[in-house]
């Protein structure tokens, strides 16, 4: 997709489109009046029909002439030009774009003057629209043999009147393209099933990614017997019941006129399949865990993002992988394991097995003596069951980090959410045995889970990110979304903005 700045002639192509955004005060005079350069005949009894009045998001297809069924302009109705805020930009915008979808639409202009709302500025309207781009025309057919021939938006052009926005439309675009290439590829890794996508896939992935990009990113792979010399037992214990080997990735990202010395750290939690082990899932539903690796396929993705666009910062991503499988090697409820920390930990239930891989990555990392520490993970079912799919569940040891995360999801379609951090959650993780038991009581799961965290992620400041209920959508149209990738990409810029590096 390419999005192209135009003053004020089109330049018609095949399957092109005009978009006019409208507000619904506005008459019936007025609207013919902006459109009667493209549409002759009388719209008047379309409107009526179609009930245009006080229906937000109506949108309406015309032919430019009764004979040509190639150029077309759409009508969509903006509702209240009060109430027009960036929610009902994005949602309109997705429509548009979902409906060139349908009709073959390819080359779409748009008149971003059209879309008035408080305070968003060029910048974001453009990121908004590349964002709502992404999310639509995503394709995942790799593994169909029959394609269906699919028709994309291929260019996008933006009308722009004033001058001065043009630097802040050009700088938009490379920002929302970069954040859409890690999107697409977190996609495509988090939607790679399990029996494709195993820990060693994943690894390996990491590193063929990165190829490309020598000069800024190095990999390193590290196996089962590597991981076991650092003494990642607790991490093992979960990959002990599969015959797929656990592995660690760590991508290190730098740039020589990097911000910082200390490096940010991303944690990514790559479970590849969780059955829950010997405390085994129900069934339903049971396919979706092979997404219990979004964690990871997301900081492959921001990572991606970085290099793309060559950012002025040092970062590190890790991820951990394995299975959480069956077999008579399986970790059990009752074991009692030690982890890299030397803290023990009681399992009272095999399926909270993203903690015991988390907190021995979370010790390891100090190593690095990080600036910040993020971890992402489809953590808790607990998370779906408080949040939905609004937002992720975030959970911090500090409160400045925790302000610019939630700052960084302010003008994106990436919301996050505080989970609670009540000190009985020290009572319900208690044990009589170990140091810790590996699950909470029966509810509050999201923060107990946190909470469990909490304590291997003492000596830098850090922030947990739970996305089991965002990290894609469930049922028949299951597909992963590529959350949290844009959220995370937008902490970076913001802090680059900061600097004056951008
Ligand atoms: N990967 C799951 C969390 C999950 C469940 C994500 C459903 C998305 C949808 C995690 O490993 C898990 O099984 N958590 C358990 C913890 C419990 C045993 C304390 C859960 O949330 O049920
Ligand atoms: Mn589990
Ligand atoms: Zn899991």
């Amino acid at each position: 997709m390419e999005i192209i700045q135009y003053e004020k002639t089109y330049k018609i192509l095949k399957n092109n489109c005009i978009v006019f955004g409208i507000y619904e005060d506005e008459n019936y005079f007025s609207i013919f009046h902006k459109i009667n350069k493209y549409i002759t005949y009388d719209i008047k009894n379309i409107l009526k029909i179609n009930d245009w009045k006080k229906n937000f998001g109506k949108i309406i297809l015309l032919y430019t002439d009764l004979k040509s069924k190639y150029n077309r302009v759409i009508l969509i109705n903006c509702g209240n030009k009060n109430k027009f805020c960036r929610n009902s930009f994005f949602s309109i915008i997705k429509k548009i774009f979902i409906l060139c979808q349908e009709n073959s639409i390819e080359y779409i202009y748009i008149n971003i003057s059209d879309f008035q709302y408080y305070k968003k500025n060029i910048y974001w309207k453009i990121r908004n629209i590349i964002d709502s781009y992404t999310e639509v025309f995503y394709l995942f057919n790799k593994y169909k043999t029959e394609i269906k021939k699919y028709i994309f938006v291929k260019k996008i052009f933006i009308k722009i009147n004033i001058k001065k926005h043009l630097l802040d439309f050009k700088k938009a675009v490379f920002h929302g393209l970069s954040i859409s290439k890690g999107i697409k590829l977190t996609k495509d890794i988090s939607n790679t099933p399990s029996n494709i996508c195993t820990p060693k896939y994943l690894v390996k992935k990491s590193y063929k990614i990165f190829k490309k990009y020598k000069k800024n990113v190095e990999v390193k792979i590290f196996n089962q017997e590597d991981i076991k010399k650092l003494g990642m037992n607790a991490f093992l214990t979960v990959a002990r019941g599969s015959s797929q080997k656990a592995y660690m990735s760590i991508m290190y990202y730098k740039n020589k006129d990097a911000i910082n010395h200390r490096p940010f750290v991303l944690i990514g939690k790559g479970v590849t399949f969780d059955s829950g082990g010997i405390s085994i899932k129900s069934s339903y539903l049971m396919d979706e865990m092979k997404y219990d690796m979004c964690g990871a396929a997301s900081v492959i993705g921001i990572m991606k993002f970085l290099a793309e666009l060559n950012l002025p910062l040092n970062v590190i991503g890790i991820i951990g992988t394995c299975e959480n499988m069956i077999n008579g090697n399986s970790y059990k409820p009752g074991d009692i394991i030690s982890t890299m920390s030397k803290k023990t930990i009681e399992i009272l239930n095999t399926d909270a097995e993203g903690r015991l891989i988390l907190c021995d990555i979370l010790t390891y990392v100090e190593r690095f003596n990080p600036k910040i520490v993020i971890d992402i993970a489809t953590l808790t079912g607990s998370c779906v069951a408080t949040l939905g799919n609004a937002a992720s569940g975030l959970f911090s040891n500090n409160k400045n980090l925790a302000k610019k995360i939630k700052k960084a999801s302010k003008n994106i379609n990436d919301k996050v959410w505080n989970l609670p951090k009540f000190k009985v959650y020290k009572k319900y993780l208690q044990s009589n045995v170990a140091d810790l038991s590996n699950i909470g009581e029966k509810y509050a799961g999201a923060s107990t889970a946190s909470y469990f965290l909490s304590y291997f992620a003492k000596k830098y400041k850090w922030l947990h990110l739970d996305i089991a209920g965002t990290a894609w959508n469930s049922g028949k149209k299951k597909s992963a979304t590529g959350k949290p990738v844009t959220l995370i990409c937008q902490y970076f810029l913001n802090i680059l903005k900061k600097y004056k590096k951008l």
